[in-house]
C-alpha cells in the first residue's frame, strides 16, 4: 500500500492543474498542509523527445514529496518509455496516468478522457507503464465516463486495479460535463467500496465542511482539491485545522493574501528557465487571475491585472486593493 494511506491516514491531494500548479505554487500548498501532490499533466512523447519546457514542468523538490508526475498519451510503449525516463531522472514517488482531460487537443490524440471510450486500451496503457517501472508505484486519474450514457468508472476502476495501478483518483464528472454540474459522489462511493486499491475522490470540494460530508458519504481513502485551492491555497490549512479542532480558522487578511501572491510572483520570475524566456509579467496573468479569483472585487482586480507588465505594476494593484479592503 502507498505509505500515505497507511494506518488510516486520510491524505489531501492537490489536484494537478495545467499551467497553475507549478513548483512554486505547490510549495505553498505543501506548507499549508497538502499531503500529496501531482505535477500537471505532460505529454509522454514530448518527454521522450527531451522537450526542456516539459522537463521543467515536472521538476519538484524533495521537500514536496510525496510527489507524483502525471503523464498522458495513448500509445502504451511511448507511455512506458516516458515513465522509465521519469523514474531514472526524478525518482518520483508515483507516476500518475491521466485518463480525464477533456481538452480538444488531448482528445484529438485519443488521450485523456478519450481513453474512457476504450477501457481495454486504458488497461493496456496501465499495464505497460506499471511493467516498465516496477520500482515506482503507478496510479490513474479518471472521470466517471465520456457522457451520461457511457458511465465506466466501475469498469475502468477494476481494469486499472487488475493491471497494476496502486490508487485511483476519480473526478466525479463526465467528459461532456467539463467542469460544471454536480460531481457524482454516489458513484465514487460505489467504486471506493468495490476496489481494494485506495480511491481518491475529486470534484467541487470547496470547504472543510465539504470534506467531512464527502468523507462520510463515500468512505474514500483520500480527497483531491482543485479549483478551490487555486484561489485559496489556505484551504488545506483550514481543513487540517477543522479535522483536528472542529473549527475553521480565521481566513488570512487581504494583505497576507497579497504578500503571498507577490512572493509567489517574484519566486517564479527568479527561476532561471523562466527568466530567460519571460522578461515581463504578461505570461503570468492567467495564474494571477486564478490566484485572485476568490478575493473581494475579483473582477476589478482581473481588469487591473490586464495592465500589469512589470512587478511594480502588480505591487500597485496589490496596494490599491489592500487600501480598499484591509481595514
Ligand atoms: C486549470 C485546470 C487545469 C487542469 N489540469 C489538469 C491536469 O493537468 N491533469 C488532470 O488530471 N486534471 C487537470 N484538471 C482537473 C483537476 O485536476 C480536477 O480534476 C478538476 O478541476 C475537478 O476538481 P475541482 O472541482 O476540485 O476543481 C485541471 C483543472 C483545471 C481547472
Amino acid at each position: 500500500m502507498l505509505p500515505w494511506f497507511k494506518n488510516g491516514q486520510f491524505p489531501l491531494y492537490l489536484a494537478p492543474m495545467a499551467r497553475v500548479t507549478d513548483i512554486v505554487f505547490r510549495q505553498f500548498c505543501k506548507e499549508q498542509g497538502a499531503d500529496v501532490m501531482v505535477t500537471e499533466f505532460v505529454q509522454a512523447d514530448a518527454l521522450t523527445r527531451e522537450d526542456p519546457k516539459l522537463w521543467e514542468t515536472v521538476d519538484f523538490t524533495d521537500e514536496q514529496r510525496p510527489m507524483g508526475v502525471q503523464i498522458f498519451g495513448s500509445n502504451p510503449s511511448t507511455m512506458a518509455e516516458a515513465a522509465k525516463l521519469l523514474e531514472e531522472r526524478l525518482q518520483p514517488d508515483f507516476i500518475d496516468i491521466n485518463f480525464g482531460c477533456p481538452a480538444d487537443r488531448v482528445i484529438c490524440m485519443d488521450a485523456g478522457s478519450s481513453m474512457l471510450r476504450n477501457p481495454s486500451k486504458v488497461g493496456r496503457v496501465v499495464h505497460a507503464v506499471a511493467s516498465a517501472v516496477p520500482g515506482t508505484p503507478v496510479t490513474a486519474k479518471i472521470r466517471t465516463g465520456w457522457d451520461d450514457d457511457s458511465i465506466v468508472a466501475r469498469e475502468v476502476g477494476h481494469i486499472v486495479e487488475n493491471e497494476g495501478a496502486q490508487a485511483l483518483a476519480i473526478h466525479g464528472r463526465t467528459k461532456v460535463q467539463g467542469y460544471s454540474g454536480e460531481a457524482n459522489w454516489s458513484l465514487i462511493a460505489e467504486v471506493a467500496e468495490e476496489l481494494t486499491i485506495p480511491v481518491i475522490g475529486n470534484g467541487n470540494i470547496r470547504s472543510a465542511h465539504d470534506v467531512i460530508r464527502i468523507r462520510e458519504h463515500t468512505h474514500c481513502a483520500g480527497l483531491m482539491i482543485g479549483r478551490a485551492a487555486l484561489g485559496y491555497p489556505w484551504i488545506f490549512r483550514d481543513i487540517k485545522h477543522y479535522l483536528t479542532h472542529g473549527i475553521v480558522p480565521e481566513p488570512p487578511s487581504v494583505s497576507e493574501r497579497w504578500e503571498t501572491i507577490l512572493n509567489y510572483t517574484q519566486t517564479i520570475m527568479a527561476r532561471p528557465f523562466r527568466q530567460q524566456k519571460h522578461t515581463d509579467l504578461r505570461w503570468m496573468r492567467p495564474k494571477l487571475i486564478a490566484l485572485t479569483k476568490s478575493m473581494n472585487s475579483s473582477r476589478k482586480i482581473r481588469g487591473a491585472l490586464g495592465n500589469v507588465i512589470q512587478f511594480k505594476d502588480l505591487e500597485r494593484v496589490a496596494a490599491e486593493h489592500i487600501a480598499l479592503f484591509d481595514q
